[in-house]
C-alpha cells in the first residue's frame, strides 16, 4: 500500500505513478490485429504487479480513426473496434478490484467531421449549432481568412461549400475545432465529462489544451525567423494567436468545476506543450486549473546533467505554491525513450523519472526498453507522416504493439498487427524479462516498489547535490530521512563523492545493502539510490 500523508490535502494522484495505455497497441483480444478494451482487462494483473497506480487510457470512443481515436464521432459510445460498454464496465471493475485508478482521454479541442454536432453546424448558417465551430468568411481574395497552419500539414482552414465559409482545424481537416467561446459547447462538453464520471472514471487527461481557443480577431501569425527547410512546416509561423490564449483558462476552470461537483478526489491532467513559465499558469492562479499540466520537458531537454539540473531547478522554482510537479519521459506522440537516449541509458532515465519530486507518467513498453520501430512506407498509418512525409515526424514508430511473450505476434494478437512488431520482440518481451533477474522490467518493478515504500520519494523535498559533466546527484528529504540519487548520464565511467550511506537500489553492478562513503566509481550508465546515514 502506498504511503499517503494524512490530511485534507492527501490526493491520491500526487503519490501515484501513471501508466499510459495506448489501447490499439496494448492487447488484442479478438484477433483483428488491433488492441481493445477486453485486452486491457486481460492485462490488468500485469499493471498491478508492475506496481503502477493509475492507467491513462488513450481514446476508445467511436471514431472514423483518421487520427486513431483523437477524432471523436460520438463521445459517449465505444468504438466497436475497442469493444462495448460492457467491456468498459469490466475495465472499471477490474481496476477497482486491483486498486488501480482509471483516467480517460478527454478531447475538447476538436471532434471528427462525422460528429453530429459538426454535420449540423455545416448544414446551414441558421442551424442551432451554427456557432459550435470556428467559422469565418473567406479572405479578400476568396482564400482562407488568414495564414494559420495546421499541426498536421497545410492550411488550418478548410472551405465548406454549403456555408460558403471556412472552418478552422488545428489538426486534420477532418478534425474541426469546437468553439469554446460558445457556452453551449462548454455545457455539452461538461456533459461528456459527467457521462464518464458517472461510469466511474477517476479523472481525465485533457487533449491539446494549448490549442483550445484562438484569437477572436484571427490576425495572421508572425513568421518564425528560426524556421529552416527540413523542420516541421507547422513551425514556419510562431503560433502567437493560435495557442495558449488567455481565454483557455476559463474553459479549464469549467472542466475543473465539473470534477469538483463529484465526490472524492478526481484528477485533471492537461496536455500542453508550452515553455515552463507558460505551462505553470495552467494550474490556475488559485488552483482552479489542472492538477497536473503535463510537464514534457524531459522529452526535449538535452540529456546532460547540466541541462537536466537547470530544467529541474527552473521547473521547481516556477511552480506556484499550490502546484504539484509532474514528469513525463515519453508518450504515443514522441520518439521512444530508448531511441532518444539509447537502451543502455534507460535505467538511469527510469531512476530519474521515478525519484524526481512529483507524479511520473510512464508510457507502455518503456519498461521493456522498446525502441522506435522502422515502418515500411506501405505500412505507415499516422496521418502526420502521410501528410508531411520524410521529416521524421511520424508517430507510428512509437506506437507499435506491446511485446508480451514468445507466442506468435509476441502474444499481442493472433494475426499480423496493425503496425509492425518490434524486430527484437524475442529479447524484450514481458515473459522473457519477467524470468530474468537484472532485466529492465525487473528493475522497473524494484524501483516502483521502492518508490511506494519511501515517503522521501513520494513527498520529500528535492535538493540538488552535484552536477558535473557526467553526473547528476540530488537528495530527496522527508521525515528525517535522506535519500541520495546519483546518476551517470554518460557511457563513460566516472568518480563521484558521496556521504556515508547504504545502497537501496542500483541500475547494475552494485547490490542492495552495500555501504558507500567518500569516492565512489560509477560505471557507465549507472544510477545508485542510497539511504544516507
Ligand atoms: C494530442 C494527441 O496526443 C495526439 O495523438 C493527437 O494527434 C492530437 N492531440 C490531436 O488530437
Amino acid at each position: 500500500m502506498a504511503f499517503v500523508p494524512a490530511g485534507p490535502d492527501a490526493a491520491w494522484w500526487k503519490y501515484a505513478v501513471i501508466y499510459q495505455v495506448y489501447p490499439r497497441s496494448f492487447q488484442d483480444s479478438n484477433g483483428d490485429g488491433v488492441g481493445d478494451l477486453r485486452g486491457v482487462v486481460q492485462r490488468l494483473d500485469y499493471l498491478a504487479d508492475l506496481g503502477v497506480d493509475a492507467l491513462w487510457l488513450s481514446p476508445f470512443y467511436r471514431s472514423p480513426m483518421r487520427d486513431f481515436g483523437y477524432d471523436v464521432r460520438d463521445h459517449v459510445s465505444i468504438d466497436p473496434l475497442f469493444g462495448d460498454m460492457a467491456d468498459f464496465r469490466d475495465l472499471v471493475r477490474g481496476c477497482r478490484d486491483r486498486g488501480l485508478r482509471l483516467i480517460v482521454d478527454f478531447i475538447p479541442n476538436h471532434v471528427s467531421d462525422e460528429h453530429l454536432w459538426f454535420r449540423e453546424s455545416r448544414s446551414s448558417r441558421t442551424n442551432p449549432r451554427r456557432d459550435w465551430f470556428v467559422w469565418r468568411d473567406p479572405g479578400e481574395d476568396g482564400g482562407p481568412p488568414n495564414n494559420w497552419r495546421s499541426e498536421f500539414g497545410g492550411p488550418a482552414w478548410t472551405f465548406d461549400e454549403t456555408r460558403g465559409q471556412y472552418y478552422y482545424h488545428a489538426f486534420l481537416s477532418s478534425q474541426p475545432d469546437l468553439n469554446w467561446r460558445n457556452p453551449d459547447v462548454v455545457e455539452a462538453m461538461g456533459n461528456v465529462m459527467r457521462f464518464w464520471l458517472d461510469r466511474g472514471v477517476d479523472g481525465f487527461r485533457v487533449d491539446a489544451i494549448h490549442h483550445l481557443i484562438e484569437h477572436a480577431e484571427a490576425p495572421d501569425n508572425p513568421h518564425n525567423p528560426a524556421w529552416r527547410e527540413g523542420m516541421d512546416p507547422a513551425d514556419r509561423l510562431i503560433k502567437l494567436h493560435t495557442v495558449d490564449q488567455p481565454e483557455a483558462h476559463a474553459a479549464v476552470a469549467a472542466m475543473r468545476a465539473v470534477l469538483a461537483s463529484y465526490p472524492g478526489e478526481r484528477v485533471l491532467i492537461g496536455e500542453a506543450y508550452l515553455p515552463i513559465d507558460r505551462l505553470v499558469t495552467y494550474y490556475g492562479a488559485a488552483g482552479e486549473g489542472f492538477d497536473l499540466p503535463f510537464n514534457f520537458h524531459l522529452m526535449s531537454t538535452p540529456w546532460t546533467p547540466t541541462a537536466i539540473a537547470v530544467l529541474i531547478a527552473t521547473y521547481e522554482r516556477s511552480l506556484p505554491d499550490h502546484g504539484w510537479p509532474n514528469w513525463v519521459l515519453s508518450n504515443h506522440d514522441r520518439s521512444r525513450l530508448a531511441s532518444r537516449i539509447g537502451l543502455a541509458q534507460t535505467r538511469v532515465a527510469a531512476m530519474l523519472l521515478l525519484t524526481l519530486r512529483g507524479t511520473p507518467t510512464l508510457y507502455q513498453g518503456d519498461e521493456l526498453g522498446m525502441a522506435d520501430v522502422a515502418i515500411p512506407v506501405d505500412r505507415v498509418r499516422d496521418p502526420l507522416e502521410l501528410n508531411v512525409p520524410g521529416l521524421g515526424l511520424g508517430r507510428d514508430p512509437a506506437r507499435t504493439p506491446m511485446l508480451w511473450s514468445d507466442a506468435p505476434f509476441a502474444g499481442f494478437s493472433t494475426v499480423e498487427p496493425w503496425l509492425p512488431l518490434s524486430p527484437n520482440h524475442a529479447a524484450l518481451n514481458v515473459a522473457r524479462q519477467s524470468d530474468q533477474e537484472g532485466s529492465l522490467l525487473s528493475f522497473y518493478r524494484a524501483l516502483l516498489a521502492l518508490r511506494r515504500a519511501e515517503p522521501a520519494l513520494l513527498d520529500g523535498d528535492y535538493v540538488e547535490v552535484a552536477v558535473t559533466e557526467q553526473v547528476l546527484a540530488y537528495e530527496r528529504r522527508a521525515l528525517g530521512q535522506r535519500l541520495l540519487i546519483v546518476l551517470n548520464l554518460t557511457a563513460k565511467p566516472t568518480a563521484t563523492v558521496v556521504q556515508a550511506g547504504v545502497v537501496l537500489l542500483a541500475t547494475h553492478d552494485r547490490v542492495q545493502g552495500e555501504r558507500l562513503e567518500g569516492e565512489v566509481m560509477l560505471a557507465p550508465h549507472q544510477g545508485i539510490l542510497m539511504r544516507l546515514r
